[in-house]
């Protein structure tokens, strides 16, 4: 289901065609993120100043959010060699080790997905990202032996979704860990219109404007709206885009005002109307919706989080009043006190599950 979302912020395959080129290539063209991608300037600098490798960075942050860019972007900037690959692609330790003693001094090795790397080839990791050295056993039973290679300095790059799901120790050997958040309507305004730009499509900055309103907060559902903006307004013989033909567009790809999508409404409905506005379990809740957990925690809730239309307590998930409101519904009237306590424990960001 999520791979069919237009609003889901997980690549799908009608946009690796299109990516490559709205994707900046430099920090300067790179829009929003503003503290983070001025930190990173600095760090840039410093480490070419010096003819270092930079220390090693983990973005962590929902998808499409620009984490892939960014790496490559950090490359680019810091004029070495990119490699990339990805937890799940690599399955033994020897892998690892190739991509590794392959790397030329200073470059960028970047893992996607990095939560899914396998324990035992994390183990192997650690020391190159320490000592830039790699520990080998060669052969077997009694024969064993353990090499040390010495590698060139690198930097790795690391990019998650689930920073919660890192290791302690895979996670303190990041020197800078970056969160990358959700874009504001502006930032998004201005990348709809250099999208525009890229695709030749005349559009207005209301038309623009409402595009980003409704994107998610996420710049690869603005690029991906605004293609399919593009195909009405083509078809219809629209130009240029104005806040009209995009409202159109967007109503008939049931994107609401604020941008939640057929499954997000059902999401917050199945709350409102099965379970009373909470609180339950994310397990009782993908049950409910046949969804993986995963899907709930990592591509719907985020969003729905930050816009304050549910919460997330030690005994489950809570929707707000204006989650309530945005359906359209009355929110109850809650006993005096039960919902303020949720607020105030400490617990109430790490136990979900009731
Ligand atoms: N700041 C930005 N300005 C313009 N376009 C951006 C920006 N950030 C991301 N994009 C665009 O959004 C799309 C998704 O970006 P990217 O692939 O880097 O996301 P990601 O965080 O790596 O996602 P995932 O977690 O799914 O791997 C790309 O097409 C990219 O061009
Ligand atoms: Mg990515």
């Amino acid at each position: 289901m999520d791979e069919e979302r237009i609003i889901s912020g997980r690549p799908r395959e009608d946009d690796a065609a299109a990516d490559p080129a709205m994707r900046p290539q430099t920090l300067r063209e790179f829009i929003g993120q503003r503290v983070l991608r001025e930190n990173l300037e600095v760090y840039i600098q410093a480490a070419r100043q010096r003819g270092q490798a930079l220390d090693h960075v983990l973005f962590h942050g929902p998808p499409g959010l620009g984490k892939t860019t960014l790496a490559q972007i950090v490359s680019r900037e810091l004029g070495v060699g990119f490699r990339a690959t990805s937890g799940p692609m690599i399955a033994r330790a020897g892998d690892l080790a190739a991509i590794l003693t392959n790397l030329e001094r200073n470059d960028v090795l970047f893992i996607d997905e990095i939560h899914r790397l396998n324990p035992a080839i994390e183990e192997v990791l650690y020391p190159a990202m320490e000592d830039f050295q790699l520990d080998l056993v060669i052969g077997e039973g009694p024969a064993a032996r353990s090499v040390r290679i010495d590698l060139q300095p690198f930097t790795l790059v690391g990019a998650t979704t689930r920073r919660g799901l890192l290791t302690r120790p895979l996670r303190d050997r990041f020197g800078i860990p970056l969160q990358m958040n959700f874009y504001e309507p502006d930032e998004l305004e201005a990348i709809v219109r250099r999208g525009a730009t890229v695709l030749g499509l005349e559009i207005t900055r209301d038309g623009a404007m409402e595009i980003a309103r409704r994107s998610r907060g996420t710049p690869r559902v603005a690029g991906r709206l605004l293609r399919r903006v593009s195909d009405f307004a083509l078809v219809a013989r629209r130009s240029p885009v104005d806040r009209v033909v995009a409202d159109a567009a967007l109503k008939r790809l049931d994107v609401d005002a604020m941008g939640l999508d057929a499954m997000d409404r059902r999401y917050l409905d199945c709350i409102a109307r099965h379970y009373g506005g909470g609180p339950v379990g994310v397990e009782t809740l993908a049950a409910a919706l046949s969804e993986e957990r995963d899907t709930l925690e990592e591509v719907i809730e985020p969003f729905v989080i930050q816009k304050g239309l549910i919460q997330r307590t030690p005994r489950g998930r809570v929707l707000t009043e204006s989650g309530f409101r945005h359906m359209g519904l009355v929110p109850p009237a809650r006993e005096a006190g039960a919902a303020q306590f949720d607020l105030l424990d400490p617990r109430a960001d790490d136990g979900d599950e009731a």
